[in-house]
């Protein structure tokens, strides 16, 4: 089995569904993110694309954005179907430097399928999952999960059957399934799971500074923090963070360095196949605290072109 890659930093961007898209991740790349992350990606999807595009003599890489530029970069799967997983692994595995897998999601349509954070409530066939995808795939595994369904008390066990099927990394966000996004990540126990195992443990949730990203790092001795919400509209948070955490002060944040940030993911984006209206939706997300934000938003809402984005977000109001 394949050694984790080496990683710049020990900042990561989380996976974002519809946020995270592979501009995104580049974007946050340059700006010193330690490894990036697809969205989660359904493996019967993977399976049934790939037969598609082999029709086509295309790639994955046509259904399931990326670009070099990412590496070392991972692709997170969901789904529970044994065979399928092992399929799906197997078809990524050459475009990707990590497989994660999902047990945190609480999208009811992921749940009720027995995936994502469903996956908490059945240790046995988590077991079996863990297996699965070690056994098929010689690229590194990792996991990213939840505390628990309702209450914090299984976390632990599944994670140590992580690490016995030869897991190699898990990233906890410390909130339980029935949480959602409410209440805090609760740091007590990813110091818990770093006590627990010997693997690297990514601490996530709720960081959105370079001084809560310490904090983290210093309240659970994890190796690794991963940042979500505080970098969507935000990747400058990540040279921050690196900053802080070498020397100990960073460089504020200005306007012009937020619309700059938009302008190099507007320029990615383009080469990518990425719908425009979620592109608006992301130069929404970089105004967010601008003053003058709620002005550029309503010019935003009526652009009907990238090129229109870019004129806009070069002003500031
Ligand atoms: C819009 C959105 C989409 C998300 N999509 C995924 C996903 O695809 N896979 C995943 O493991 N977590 C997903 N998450 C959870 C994040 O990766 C992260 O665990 C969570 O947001 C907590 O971190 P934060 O407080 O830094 O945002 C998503 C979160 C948000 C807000």
């Amino acid at each position: 089995m394949d050694e984790l890659p080496k990683f710049s930093s020990r900042a990561f961007l989380a996976p974002m569904a519809g946020v995270s898209d592979a501009a995104l991740r580049l974007v946050c790349k340059e700006m010193g993110a330690g490894l990036v992350m697809t969205e989660l990606t359904n493996i019967h999807a993977i399976i049934a694309k790939e037969k598609q595009l082999t029709a086509q003599r295309k790639q994955i890489d046509d259904f399931i954005e990326f670009s070099e530029l990412e590496r070392p970069h991972s692709i997170q799967l969901f789904g529970s179907d044994i065979n399928a997983i092992k399929k799906a692994a197997q078809i990524v595995e050459p475009f990707f430097d990590t497989i994660d897998y999902n047990m945190g999601c609480p999208a009811p349509h992921i749940t009720q399928q027995m995936a994502g954070g469903a996956l908490l409530q059945n240790l046995d066939l988590t077991r079996k999952i863990f297996h699965a995808l070690v056994s098929s795939v010689k690229k590194p595994v990792t996991l990213k999960m939840r505390t628990g369904i309702d209450n914090p008390t299984r976390f632990i066990e599944v994670a140590k059957a992580a690490e016995a099927e030869g897991l190699q990394m898990i990233t906890l966000h410390a909130r339980t399934v029935n949480q959602g996004y409410s209440g805090r990540s609760n740091w007590d126990l990813i110091r818990q799971l770093k006590d627990a195992i010997g693997i690297p443990v990514v601490g996530n949730g709720d960081i959105t500074s370079p001084e809560l990203a310490r904090q983290m790092i210093e309240q659970t001795n994890c190796d690794y923090v991963m940042v979500g919400r505080g970098a969507a509209g935000n990747p400058f948070l990540f040279r921050q963070i690196n900053d802080y955490l070498s020397t100990g002060t960073y460089q504020q944040c200005l306007p012009k360095n937020q619309l700059e940030m938009f302008g190099r993911y507007a320029e990615y984006a383009q080469n990518f196949k990425i719908r425009f209206a979620s592109i608006k939706q992301q130069a929404m997300r970089f105004t967010k605290g601008l003053v003058g934000g709620a002005t550029l938003r309503s010019k935003i809402m009526l652009a009907k072109t990238i090129a229109e984005l870019k004129t806009i977000m070069v002003e500031i109001p």
